[in-house]
């Protein structure tokens, strides 16, 4: 059954490479991508993103070096896919009806998705997440019509965490008005999330790069952008396409894959939002086995990376999607010159320019030093 699966992925995907390929320039020479065309509302738009070569880091390398911008998506970041398919997966399953109401525990980019997705579809959004975010996500969550809760910052295990607030709280909507409907989305441990890149993201990887990529790495929050890429491109590629963790500091994760998933060791924190995680999710649960390794980033490589993304590529991106890229380089080292590495650019910098480009920022967290003399200019914020 599972190879049956295999073999009709590899065949779907063969002919989705032809389609890509037809793509022939226009008479003025440039390629036209019929991979979008016009879309039925926002839904329609997320997705089907360019795979943007990043030069210097390649050139440097010797690898072609492919960031996914996932930045492109309506919302803004790659967190869309999983908004739209947590929802399409409660609709499926009878648990939204117009007028319902999703609520879901989020520390933003899923919640700004889920925003987009919720007013594109006639839903209500509630969102509980932890008070250490950035205000600027707080605030687009409110004027996008959510309702948001800030609560204090504790750990998974605690009933007060905000994924359990999020639950209770779409249990009481669903007490008080079974007839439309109240949805806790789960993203953490809701595999529609996983779905939605082995659906969506891995194919277009794989069709982008004709088939031609070696290595895909990426950071994980929930684990499914990692386990959907890993599920899809390992299952096209017969396991041929290597997939490694790239984690930041106060992650679990890089320990438990390195030891073989016997340790869980936890230190230090990071300026990264969105990523590091203290458990395995079941979005990442059966794919965790099949990495074949992982890195871990410190905060000083990731910043520096923020500001050459921006000198050398002119891409304005957050810390995750830098560390993604400093993870894609260190694969490429590891890999040697003339392989192909695919990682993930998830969000811009736009919400947190506040705090990656102010010298009082950088100081406060120690990494003023990591950022080399040559591109100081870009610190313009007191
Ligand atoms: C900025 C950013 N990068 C990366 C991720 C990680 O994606 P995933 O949840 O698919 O592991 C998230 C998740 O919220 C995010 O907000």
């Amino acid at each position: 059954m599972a190879s049956a699966l295999r073999t009709s992925v590899r065949r779907f995907a063969t002919t989705a490479i032809r389609a890509a390929a037809a793509e022939t320039p226009n008479a003025y020479g440039v390629r036209v991508s019929k991979a979008q065309g016009s879309v039925d509302q926002l839904v329609g738009a997320i997705g089907n993103t360019p795979l943007i070569r990043l030069k210097t880091l390649s050139e440097e390398t010797g690898c072609n070096i492919l960031g996914k911008s996932e930045f492109q998506n309506p919302g803004g970041s790659v967190k869309d896919r999983a908004a739209l398919y947590v929802v399409k997966d409660a609709e499926e399953r009878g648990l939204l009806k117009p007028g319902g109401t999703v609520v879901e525990g989020t520390a933003g980019n899923t919640g700004i998705g889920l925003a987009h997705v919720c007013r594109s579809r006639g839903y209500r959004l509630v969102i509980y997440m932890p008070n250490t975010q950035s205000q600027g996500k707080v605030d687009l969550l409110r004027l996008l019509g959510a309702e948001v809760y800030p609560v204090a910052a504790v750990a998974w295990e605690n009933p007060e965490n905000y994924n359990w607030q999020a639950k209770r709280h779409a249990e009481r909507l669903l007490k008080e008005d079974p007839e439309h409907g109240a949805v806790w989305t789960n993203q953490f441990d809701n595999t529609a999330n996983r779905r939605a890149h082995i659906e969506t993201t891995g194919p277009e990887i794989w069709a982008q790069t004709e088939g031609k990529v070696d290595a895909f790495t990426c950071s994980t929050g929930t684990g499914g952008t990692l386990a959907g890429i890993t599920r899809y491109l390992k299952d096209v590629s017969n396991g041929s396409v290597k997939s490694f963790l790239a984690d930041p500091p106060g992650s679990v994760l890089y320990s438990y894959v390195s030891s073989g998933g016997e340790l869980k060791e936890r230190s230090g924190s990071s300026i990264t939002e969105g990523i590091g995680q203290g458990r395995v999710t079941d979005n990442l649960k059966q794919e965790v086995k099949e990495l074949d390794g992982a890195f871990s980033i410190s905060d000083e490589k990731t910043i520096e990376m923020v500001y050459r993304c921006l000198d050398e590529e002119g891409l304005y991106l957050g810390a995750s999607s830098a560390l993604n890229v400093v993870a894609a380089k260190e694969v490429a080292e590891k890999l040697g010159p003339n392989h192909t590495v695919v990682t993930v650019l998830c969000d811009g910098a736009y919400r947190y320019a506040d705090r990656l480009f102010s010298d009082k920022w950088l100081k406060s967290k120690n990494l003023r030093d990591a950022i080399p003399k040559r591109l100081e200019k870009y610190i313009v914020l007191p």
